[in-house]
């Protein structure tokens, strides 16, 4: 059985139409019984049948817990994650199902691995966290360029860079939300072993179709798979940057130089998360869909020696963001169900799946080598 918690958010009804497009009959999850409905009878339109609908909320965890069993798959996008993630995940964990979510949020991701994937490991659970554009391309081409690279790989750099974002607004408001919860938290590197340090540490500007892509760097999935799956071959960096060639990114470079030295004042953190709060109203719950259909996603990942020369670059390319977040959701989901996946524990979305079918299910979901 197929579970979508979050069904009625908004990557959540483009992750049930994903699903039900590919085949699937998720069970729709969500603390709503009358949007449920309501996203049902919608889904029932395209000629495959009626999902079943059950509601579950965060607030009553006993809840989230009766929506699965052993083996079961459950899907979350019920974000922001650092503050409503952590039902669904205890749920996958004490069930010993297979879970797949939605976040891109270091301090979860960290959590997922550190906390979870050792009581996972226990319980047969099996836990791949931010299986959506953040973070599948960059495992993919990291892992790619690891296999062409040979032992003397030291460091592997990737870039996850926005291009054709006009002052339209391409983010969903819980994707705003999610960015508002980061602001004041810990992020993360690899420096042969995990190293906190702010997002933002790190700034970069990386070329996409010849214009300039400054991008920030950010703790994600890559840095704790990639070394995994170099094993014995040690590799010694990671380092992983989000970067737009839009209005958005000078702004996101000042951003992350201006706010770890505000956070330091006293009483900082709260100021900052008001003020996120109140700038929500601004935003539309939904983002500008012809915007959102002129935006390309570039993910380029490099594999240096320690001396610092490049040895192998790999270019991967998608349209929509949350379009391929959807896809990849539905196939992770279905290939989960059908074939199972690695091992118990927290898993990199190679480890989860293997590298040939990753690729194929990516390809699927919309994401192209260049
Ligand atoms: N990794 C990526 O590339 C990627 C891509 C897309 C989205 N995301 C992330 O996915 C998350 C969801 O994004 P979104 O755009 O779908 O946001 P959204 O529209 O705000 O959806 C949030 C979902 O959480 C549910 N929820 C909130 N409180 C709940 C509670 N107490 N119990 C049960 N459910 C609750 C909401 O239910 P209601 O419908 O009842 O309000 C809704 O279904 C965000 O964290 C976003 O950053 C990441």
């Amino acid at each position: 059985m197929v579970v979508l918690f979050g069904a009625t958010g908004y990557t959540g009804r483009r992750t049930a139409e994903a699903m039900v497009r590919r085949g699937l009959r998720p069970v729709l999850a969500g603390r709503s019984a009358d949007r449920l409905t309501s996203l049902a009878q919608q889904l029932a339109t395209l000629g495959f049948g009626k999902p079943a609908v059950v509601t579950a909320d965060i607030g009553d965890p006993a809840s989230v817990r009766a929506l699965i069993g052993k083996g079961d798959v459950l899907v979350s996008t019920v974000g922001p994650f650092i503050r409503l993630g952590g039902a669904a995940l205890s749920a996958a964990v004490d069930a010993g199902a297979i879970y797949l979510d939605s976040t891109g949020e270091p301090p979860f991701i960290r959590r997922v691995f550190e906390e979870f994937g050792p009581r996972a490991q226990q319980t047969g659970a099996s836990l791949i966290t931010a299986f959506g554009h953040d973070y599948v391309p960059g495992n993919l081409a990291g892992a790619l360029v690891l296999g062409s690279s040979g032992s003397a790989v030291h460091r592997v750099e990737i870039g996850y860079l926005i291009d054709g974002a006009s002052r339209a607004q391409v983010i969903s408001r819980g994707t705003f939300a999610s960015i508002v919860e980061l602001a004041t938290e810990q992020s993360f590197t690899w420096r042969a072993g995990i190293q906190p340090e702010p997002t933002g540490s790190r700034m970069r500007t990386f070329s996409v179709s010849g214009r300039d892509c400054p991008a920030v760097s950010i703790g994600s999935t890559e840095h704790y798979s990639l070394p995994r799956l170099a094993g014995r071959a040690g590799l010694r960096e990671v380092d992983v940057y989000l970067g737009s060639s839009g209005p958005a990114a000078r702004a996101l470079q000042l951003s992350s130089r201006v706010i770890p030295a505000l956070l330091a004042l006293p009483g900082a953190r709260s100021a900052v998360g008001r003020i996120g709060q109140f700038a929500m109203h601004w935003i539309a719950e939904e983002p500008d869909p012809l915007a959102l259909a002129r935006v390309t996603s570039h993910v380029v990942a490099t594999a240096y020696d320690a001396a610092g020369s490049a040895l192998a670059q790999v270019r991967l390319r998608s349209g929509d963001p949350y379009q391929l977040t959807a896809n990849l959701l539905a196939w992770g989901a279905q290939r989960a169900a059908e074939h199972g996946v690695s091992a118990p524990g927290a898993l990199g979305p190679v480890e989860a799946f293997g590298l040939q079918a990753l690729e194929t299910g990516a390809l699927q979901a919309g994401l192209s080598r260049v």
